[in-house]
């Protein structure tokens, strides 16, 4: 089974679309929780344009499944999160312009500059995640960093145009995930993916989770959270017994 782990932050963007108290990010997490999802992702981000410090510090109380917090490597954010220590820790790129993230960290780059903050957030109890784009290079790295998991941006398969562009984006996130698991990384997944796309992307086997926000939250403000990610579950479920049926 793939473990579906829900990100919330959107909830929080509609929040701040007001400025207001509602709706409530940690109350997002638990009606999530309650429907079956098998974690909560959150982002920090330096300009807290969604979730904000004292999110970020109720997520960590509440939270009963795996807690992952996405966030850059900004001194002030790493010192936050060593001390919040969830039980995991998802390094991204974070550009103040962009409208989300956008590709993967260039680990191969940042290497000299990861090493002491991935030890750094190990010493503090956190697993340690990069999010990368599927390539050889940028995989060995994260390995050679230290990091625990890998998570593959799926981005490239999301955004792709046509059968053709999908079919060589999967090829790459196949092979992504079998050099993850080859250098002792577990491999997840995320960016972009919806109700329409999760199953082909999910038939691919191989991923130990994968990590979905702005669809699953558009659905809720429809249909409510829980039916929202008891659908994107079931999806993701079915698909893995095309796997298994398949061979
Ligand atoms: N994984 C990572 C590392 C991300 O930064 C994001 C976006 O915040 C996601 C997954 C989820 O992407 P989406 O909101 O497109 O489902």
């Amino acid at each position: 089974m793939i473990r579906l782990s829900v990100n919330i932050d959107h909830v929080a963007t509609i929040r701040q679309a007001r400025r207001t108290d509602e709706p409530d990010p940690v109350w997002a997490a638990v009606e999530a929780e309650l429907a079956g999802a098998d974690g909560i992702t959150f982002h920090l981000r330096e300009d807290r344009r969604h979730i904000n410090d004292r999110d970020a510090e109720l997520l960590r109380r509440t939270v009963q499944s795996p807690l992952n917090m996405e966030m850059s490597i900004a001194p002030e954010i790493v010192k936050i999160a060593a001390k919040l220590a969830p039980p995991i820790v998802t390094l991204v790129p974070e550009r103040r312009e962009e409208l989300t993230t956008e590709g993967g960290l260039d680990v191969v780059k940042l290497r000299a500059k990861l090493k002491p903050i991935v030890k750094k957030l190990r010493d503090a109890g956190c697993a340690t995640s990069a999010f990368i784009e599927p390539r050889a290079e940028q995989i060995a790295a994260s390995a050679e960093c230290g990091f625990a998991t890998v998570e593959l941006w799926t981005g490239g398969y999301a955004h792709a145009k046509g059968p053709a562009k999908q079919l060589a984006a999967l090829q790459a996130l196949a092979q992504g995930i079998e050099a993850g698991w080859q250098h002792g990384l577990t491999v997840r997944g995320g960016h972009g993916l919806t109700y329409r796309n999760v199953r082909d992307l999910a038939s691919l086997g191989g991923f130990e989770e994968l990590n979905i926000g702005h669809s699953i939250v558009s659905r809720a403000v429809i249909v409510g959270m829980r039916e929202a990610v008891r659908e994107m579950k079931r999806l993701i479920d079915s698909a893995d017994a095309v796997m298994d049926s398949d061979g």
